[in-house]
């Protein structure tokens, strides 16, 4: 690697477990924090807001909720990140604006880019800190309850969830996952479709055994995610946050 950033991106990979004799100081959640508000935003509008959860029984119940994930409960840190419009609108109308807009499609898109990339900073300074994270997609699912168990307004939606802590001695020798060659996901002046021999060719060439190889691969992954319940309940679940979202269907 050609320079510490590049060396950071390349080692850093998902880290499940945390040694509960490593914890995450007040100082370093802090710079964490710092670091997601240092991300690029759209037009600086700050279009999101950052749930740090200290509460262990709502960890717990975040645990439940995003698909039964029980190391969520054990991170030493969990942050939910909100795509955010609700204190834009809330300042519109503080500043007087008569009927402001309501947010819509495109503006949820633009507050969950801002969201992500946010989460994002947090990923690579909790790296640069000897601190390891992990992802929670499912926190899109069972919206209904999130939303009461966070307290969440109508134009905020979660987009993201990190669990944060100190990886153990055994994430820190855990293989990171091989992606797909450079060439599958890297297509010059437009999209160029794939065919089923490129295909085969893209996941045979990250198999680590026969039976992690094309079609097997693809085919567990198609029982194990795309049909599965939890991806079923996350789509219902999104589509939910979306109405709520546009029609402002829990709008005080
Ligand atoms: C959007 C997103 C959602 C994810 N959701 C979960 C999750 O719910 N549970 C989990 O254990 N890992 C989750 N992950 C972590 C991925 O499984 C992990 O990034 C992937 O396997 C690649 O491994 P690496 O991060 O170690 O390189 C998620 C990652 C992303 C980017």
């Amino acid at each position: 690697m050609t320079n510490e950033i590049l060396r950071q991106l390349h080692e850093r990979k998902s880290v499940r477990v945390y040694d509960p004799d490593r914890p995450v100081t007040v100082e370093e959640k802090r710079q964490l924090l710092e670091a997601a508000l240092a991300a690029p935003t759209a037009g600086c509008m700050c279009l999101y807001t950052i749930l740090d959860i200290t509460d262990q029984e709502i960890k717990d119940r975040l645990a439940v909720l995003c698909d039964h994930q029980p190391f969520i409960a054990t991170a030493p840190v969990v942050l939910v990140f909100l795509a955010d419009w609700q204190r834009w609108y809330d300042s519109f109308v503080a500043a007087g604006v008569d009927a402001p807009r309501t947010p819509a499609e495109g503006d949820l898109f633009l507050a969950a880019s801002d969201a992500v990339i946010a989460a994002q900073n947090v990923v690579m300074a909790a790296q640069s800190m000897n601190l390891g994270s992990c992802y929670i997609g499912d926190v899109l699912e069972n919206g209904e309850q999130i939303a009461e168990l966070l307290n969440i307004p109508s134009y905020a939606m979660p987009v993201a969830m990190l669990c944060i802590g100190a990886p153990t001695q055994q994430q820190k020798l855990r293989k990171k996952p091989v992606r797909f060659p450079l060439e599958a996901l890297v297509h010059e002046n437009g999209y160029h479709r794939a065919g089923p021999e490129a295909l085969a060719t893209m996941h045979s060439a990250r198999a680590d055994s026969e039976k992690n190889g094309f079609p097997e691969a693809v085919l567990a992954m198609e029982r194990r995610k795309w049909s599965s319940t939890f991806m079923a309940e996350m789509n219902r679940s999104v589509a939910a946050w979306m109405n709520r979202w546009v029609k402002g269907e829990v709008q005080g």
